[in-house]
């Protein structure tokens, strides 16, 4: 018995000095953004498993995954048909799924959380992955505008615990948040961000502030939009034109909004507009609560600003 107590200590200090390499993630989450996580990690080499509550919803999520993949690969290999499908083979068998997150966990290096933005079901989640997962398993989160260190705090794990934050179409975007809180580790955070280079992004580095950096910037700028348009300032085409021409983005605020969704938007404004009451920027907007209380979210419901086919 002391021998073997003597080994795990040995094991482990030598786990603890090695730089940790993330070869096997958990994706908690099987919406858009975890599920363009998983697609993502997986298409890099890594071993997944992609988590969310029922087979229904993972199928959707599996099927989401695969006209994601034959997108990228008619674009990655045009005129290789072959490759293109042995890359989406490839891709597909390095993914799980799972309706059971405590049962995935034990040999997992990540766990990134791409759930529903609400903090008690994240402390859950997280107090529930915490008894489960091995010591050394980092824990990550996907949130937008929910504090990192307080949803670590629901585990024991504060120093292995960071933010990783992706954008939407995560197979697109190049951009990948890596957020530090001030309990993070600098052997954390280092996985993190070799993390997300592996994966082919480019890693920017966050404080655990409101919004991070995108967020903070692009949530008050399609919050500002909605003002003026609402204020009768222009319409939303050609706000929408204005930006794409005179800016060069790739959508207007309007498109923007519709794709991230109005509920997603109004949430997040919501919140900073709880934390600064007086600040302008976070100030709401009737037409979007409207629209979002007439259920109209987005392109993920057929209609938002605009409507979709
Ligand atoms: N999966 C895989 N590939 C995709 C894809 C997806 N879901 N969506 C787009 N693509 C790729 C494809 O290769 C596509 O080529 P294809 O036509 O051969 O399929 C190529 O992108 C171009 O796509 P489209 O022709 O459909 O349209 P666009 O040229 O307008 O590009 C876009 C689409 C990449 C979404 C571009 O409009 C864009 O960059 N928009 C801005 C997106 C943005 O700002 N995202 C961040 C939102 S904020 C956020 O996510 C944070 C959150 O916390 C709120």
């Amino acid at each position: 018995m002391a021998f073997v107590t003597h080994q795990i200590v040995r094991t482990m200090s030598s786990v603890s000095a090695k730089k940790l390499l993330v070869q096997h993630v958990t994706v908690i989450g099987g919406g858009l953004m975890g599920s363009g996580i998983a697609q993502t990690a997986a298409a890099t080499g890594h071993s997944v498993v992609l988590v969310d509550q029922t087979e229904d919803i993972l199928a959707k999520s599996v099927k989401g995954i695969e006209d994601s993949l034959k997108r990228v690969a008619k674009k990655k290999f045009a005129d290789k048909p072959e490759a293109a499908a042995d890359f989406i083979k490839k891709t597909m068998s390095n993914i799980k799924t799972s309706t059971d997150p405590a049962s995935v966990v034990h040999s997992t290096d990540l766990v990134i959380e791409a759930i529903i933005e609400n903090m008690q079901a994240k402390h859950e989640l997280f107090k529930t992955l915490d008894t489960f997962a091995p010591e050394q398993t980092i824990f990550a989160s996907n949130t937008s505008s929910l504090s990192i260190t307080e949803i670590a705090n629901s585990t024991t794990r504060q120093d292995r615990f960071g933010g990783l934050h992706f954008f939407n179409p995560v197979p697109v975007m190049k951009l990948v948040e890596v957020v530090q809180t001030p309990m993070t580790s600098r052997k954390t955070f280092d996985a993190l961000i070799d993390f997300s280079r592996a994966m082919g992004k480019q890693p920017v580095s966050c404080k655990d502030t409101p919004g991070f950096i995108v967020n903070r910037l692009l949530v008050p700028y399609m919050m500002e939009a909605i003002r003026l348009h609402e204020q009768g300032h222009g319409s939303k085409e050609d706000i929408d034109v204005a930006m794409k021409l005179g800016a060069g983005y790739p959508m207007g605020p309007f498109e923007l909004v519709d794709y991230v969704g109005l509920d997603t938007t109004k949430f997040i404004i919501d919140g900073w507009h709880e934390l600064e009451p007086n600040n302008p920027l976070f100030a709401p907007s009737e037409m979007l609560n409207k629209l979002v209380e007439s259920g109209k979210l987005g392109k993920k419901t057929g209609e938002g600003f605009y409507k979709y086919n």
